[in-house]
C-alpha cells in the first residue's frame, strides 16, 4: 500500500471536515486507490501540529475538536507557534518525504510559495483556495495546464466541474462559452427576492444562517465569483486576466467603509433599487440571479433576469456551451453543497493525484 504524506494548510470548515473525512475514509482510499493519508503537518494562521511519520487517528480528531471550539484562548489551537508555509514544506523535504501532497484549504493569498516550493520538491498539490489561481497571470498562469495541480474545490462547491471541463477538453471538444450560479449565499439572497422579501432582510438572514463571509461584501462585491469565473476560462485554456471580467457589485462604493454593522443597517438603502429590478424581471416572468457569463477573451458577473423555471434560477451550477453540446448545453448543478462536499472535492482530487502518480 502506498503511504502518501499530506500537509495541510487550514482548519477552519472545509479543513475540519476533510480531516474528519479522511479518518472516515481510511478504507475507502485503501480499496479505491490502494493508498493511506498520512498527514503529518496541519496548519492554521498561527499555529501547526507536525509529525513526519503522521498523525494517528486520534491526534487529527483531536485538532477537529480543538478548532471547533476555538475562541476565548489566545494559545495557538494546534499546539506549536507555526513557521512560515515555505517552511512546513521544507521541512517534509528535509525529513525525506517523498512523494507527498500539500493541500491549500486556507483562504489567503500568503500560501503561493509553499506552493512553489512543494511544485519545486515534485509534491502534488491540490487547492480548494482560490487565491493562488485567480492573480494576475503573470502570478498564477503557470499553475494552470500541470496535471501535479489539482482545485476541482474551487469551483461549485464540490461538484464535478472542473473534471467536467477536464472531459471535454480531453475529448476535442471546444468550449465557447461558460456561464453559472457560482455563488451559493447570492443564489440564496437573490431567491429570497422573488416573493417580495426586501433585500436587507434577506442579506441578515443569510448573515445569521452563517451563509455569508464575517464582512458579507466580501461575498456581495463579486470578486469571489469573479475568482471562480477566471478559474474555470484559464482551465480552459484561456490566458485572461482578471481584468478580462467585469464585476456588478451588490453594493455602491460609498458603503465600503463603513464597519459591518453600520453596513447591515445601510444596506436597507439598497431595498428600493433591488426592488425595482426583481419587480420588472418578475413582471416578464423572470427572477433577478447573479450570473457569471463568459467567452474565450472576455465576461462579466452581476445581476440577470433569467426565466423562472429554468435550472439557471434554480440551482447552483455551471452549464457549458461546447460545439457537441450547441443545441443543448451541458449542465453541472445542485442545490448542495458546502465544507462536506468542498472536502470531498479536495479527497477526490488528492486520490486522482495518487492514480496518476508519475505521470507528471
Ligand atoms: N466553505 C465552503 O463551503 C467552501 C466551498 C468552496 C470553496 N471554499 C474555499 O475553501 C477555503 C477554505 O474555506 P473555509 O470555509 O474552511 O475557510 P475558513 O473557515 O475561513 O478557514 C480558513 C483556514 O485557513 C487558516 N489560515 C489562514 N491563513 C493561513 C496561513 N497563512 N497558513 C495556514 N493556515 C491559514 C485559518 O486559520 P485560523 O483557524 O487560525 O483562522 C483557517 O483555519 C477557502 O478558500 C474557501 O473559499 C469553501
Amino acid at each position: 500500500m502506498n503511504r502518501i504524506p499530506v500537509i495541510i494548510l487550514g482548519a477552519g470548515g472545509v479543513g475540519r471536515a476533510l480531516l474528519q473525512q479522511i479518518v472516515d475514509g481510511r478504507q475507502t482510499a485503501t480499496a479505491r486507490a490502494n493508498c493511506r493519508f498520512d498527514v503529518v503537518a496541519v496548519a492554521d494562521s498561527r499555529s501547526w501540529r507536525w509529525a513526519p511519520q503522521g498523525h494517528d487517528n486520534a491526534a487529527l480528531l483531536e485538532m477537529v475538536a480543538a478548532k471547533k471550539q476555538r475562541g476565548g484562548s489566545s494559545a495557538p489551537e494546534l499546539g506549536d507557534v507555526r513557521p512560515d508555509v515555505e517552511a512546513i514544506v521544507q521541512q517534509a523535504v528535509d525529513a525525506d518525504l517523498a512523494g507527498a501532497i500539500l493541500v491549500d484549504v486556507t483562504a489567503t493569498d500568503e500560501t503561493t510559495p509553499a506552493i512553489d516550493r512543494a511544485l519545486q520538491a515534485g509534491y502534488g498539490v491540490v487547492l480548494a483556495n482560490k487565491k493562488p489561481l485567480a492573480g494576475s497571470w503573470a502570478q498564477s498562469g503557470s499553475y494552470f495546464g500541470r496535471p501535479q495541480i489539482r482545485y476541482e474545490a474551487t469551483v461549485g462547491g464540490g461538484q464535478p466541474v472542473i473534471a467536467t471541463l477536464r472531459y471535454l477538453l480531453d475529448t476535442g471538444d471546444r468550449v465557447q462559452k461558460l456561464e453559472g450560479q457560482l455563488s451559493g449565499t447570492l443564489a440564496y439572497i437573490l431567491s429570497r427576492l422573488d416573493d417580495g422579501t426586501r433585500f436587507s432582510v434577506a442579506l441578515a438572514a443569510a448573515r445569521v444562517k452563517g451563509l455569508t463571509e464575517p464582512d458579507p461584501r466580501q461575498d456581495l462585491g463579486g470578486e469571489d465569483v469573479q475568482r471562480k469565473l477566471l478559474i474555470l476560462g484559464r482551465t480552459a485554456g484561456w490566458r485572461l486576466e482578471p481584468s478580462d471580467i467585469a464585476v456588478e457589485s451588490l453594493f455602491p462604493a460609498a458603503l465600503a467603509h463603513l464597519d459591518v454593522q453600520e453596513f447591515m443597517l445601510a444596506s436597507m438603502a439598497m431595498d428600493p433599487s433591488l426592488r425595482d429590478r426583481a419587480n420588472a424581471a418578475g413582471a416578464a416572468g423572470e427572477v433577478l440571479r447573479y450570473v457569471a457569463e463568459l467567452e474565450p477573451e472576455k465576461g462579466q458577473v452581476g445581476l440577470k433576469a433569467v426565466p423562472v423555471e429554468s435550472p439557471q434560477a434554480n440551482l447552483k451550477y455551471v452549464s457549458f456551451h461546447t460545439v457537441r453540446y450547441a443545441e443543448s448545453p451541458l449542465l453541472v448543478g445542485s442545490n448542495s453543497g458546502g465544507g462536506q462536499t468542498t472536502a470531498a472535492a479536495v479527497i477526490g482530487d488528492m486520490m486522482d493525484l495518487v492514480r496518476e502518480w508519475g505521470a507528471w
